[in-house]
């Protein structure tokens, strides 16, 4: 698969509706929706009823919620029946155990993301991809949009993809930050299925940025 999810992180919150639209008209069926508590990651981002309104106002699409909070299940709980994925970080919880118990709990009620940040290694989640939807391979440190792609991503990108063909496990690799015209093509060659693109594509959103983005 090969695919882009934008963020509208990077987008002033009364324009985010517009450019969401424009992307759908753009054929863009993905929108990956940026959650953050302020401690997890120092800054705020996209609030719940943003998300609320946007699929009121807007043709259906796949949502997927990138929750970058600590205790994600209250965000998990205010998203079920709204969004289709909800991607909680690794580094959130205490424990693995925790982890364990939070995909239990969660199974079968909404689609569930794992994501890890560049500093974390592809060998701390392996044992969860089994149990889980989509594996998000951070590519910058979550926290803001328009940083650059670090290039050892590419690795971790490769490992993810051998190690979910050899095990034949069924589940999506999604990579964010720092996607470009430059980066994009790099990433789906090491094996990314979903790419978000967020300061790149969105803050002039055209259809030949998001061509070069698919090249
Ligand atoms: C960063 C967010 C990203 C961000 C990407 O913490 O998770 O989704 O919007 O922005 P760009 O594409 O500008 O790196
Ligand atoms: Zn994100």
């Amino acid at each position: 698969m090969k695919k882009i999810s934008p963020s509208l992180l990077s987008i002033k919150k009364e324009n985010r509706l517009e450019v969401a639209n424009q992307l759908f008209n753009m054929n863009i069926d993905w929108i990956h929706y940026d959650y953050m508590d302020e401690k997890f990651v120092p800054n705020s981002a996209i609030e719940i009823s943003e998300i609320e309104n946007i699929k009121n106002n807007s043709k259906r699409h796949i949502m997927d919620i990138h929750i970058m909070a600590f205790e994600p299940e209250k965000v998990v709980d205010q998203v079920i029946g709204l969004v289709d994925y909800a991607t909680v970080h690794y580094e959130a919880f205490s424990s693995e155990n925790d982890l364990q118990e939070f995909i239990n709990k969660y199974k079968g009620k909404i689609k569930l993301g794992l994501s890890i940040k560049p500093n974390t290694s592809f060998d701390k989640i392996t044992k969860f991809l089994n149990n889980i939807d989509l594996l998000l391979i951070m590519s910058v440190e979550p926290g803001k949009g328009g940083q650059s792609f670090i290039e050892t991503s590419l690795d971790k990108i490769k490992s993810a993809r051998n190690y979910i063909d050899k095990n034949k496990i069924n589940i999506l690799i999604q990579v964010d930050g720092g996607i470009n015209d430059k980066t994009a093509s790099g990433a789906f060659k090491a094996g990314a299925d979903v790419l978000v693109s967020g300061s790149y594509l969105t803050i002039e959103p055209s259809k030949s940025k998001l061509d070069l983005l698919l090249k």
